[in-house]
């Protein structure tokens, strides 16, 4: 493992999601500050634009460089339902309502996506995509994570995310997938 030589700061009050970047960003030999809150979540129905928007705040708030990330759910037999909604939808329903409204589905295929946007001060935002495809289990299964992790199986496992060590998410989520592309980028231009 490299040593953390270099910076960025995350804007988030998602400890969980703080807690994955941090990690990540580790392994590449970036270390992370934390901010709290992403700031303004503008409705829209694509994830990359809702982190662009808030990135472009946050560092305009902030003074300094700053990277927030917006992700979410997108069923694959509900054309993406609930996708950018994903935060209102658990809420609203919470994992037990929200396997209910699946049970007529022939296909349970879904897709987390995960959207990190990096933004410099005057400097036009940039947007890294991350995606982890699998399936949604039958029943919520497992204690670690948070939202949909003990209902999400990734492609190929039997277990849930919420039954997966940090590491072992990392290395399959969306979340892993657009910082793992942010830090590559991030480590040649900055
Ligand atoms: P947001 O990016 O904070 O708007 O998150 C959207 C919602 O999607 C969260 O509140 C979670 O319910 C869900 N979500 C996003 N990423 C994950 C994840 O890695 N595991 C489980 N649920 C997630």
């Amino acid at each position: 493992m490299q040593r953390s030589s270099r910076f960025v700061a995350f804007a988030t009050s998602n400890e969980h999601k703080s807690r994955e970047a941090e990690r990540v960003l580790s392994e590449f030999g970036i270390s992370l500050e934390r901010l709290p809150g992403k700031g303004t979540e503008i409705q829209a129905d694509d994830l990359s634009s809702i982190a662009l928007f808030a990135a472009k705040e946050a560092s305009r708030r902030y003074l300094k460089p700053v990277i927030v990330e917006d992700a979410g759910l997108f069923i694959d037999e509900l054309n993406g339902f609930p996708g950018p909604y994903s935060s209102y939808i658990y809420r609203t329903l919470g994992l037990e309502k929200f396997l209910q409204l699946l049970t007529s589905l022939r296909s349970r295929s879904a897709v987390f996506r995960s959207s990190v946007s990096y933004c410099a001060p005057n400097v036009e935002p940039l947007v890294f995509e991350g995606v982890s495809k699998g399936s949604i289990g039958s029943r919520a299964s497992g204690t670690y994570g948070f939202g949909f992790d003990p209902v999400f199986k990734p492609e190929g496992y039997e277990s849930t995310f919420a039954e997966m060590t940090l590491e072992q998410k990392n290395r399959l989520s969306h979340r892993g997938d657009s910082l793992r592309k942010f830090a590559r980028w991030f480590l040649q231009n900055e």
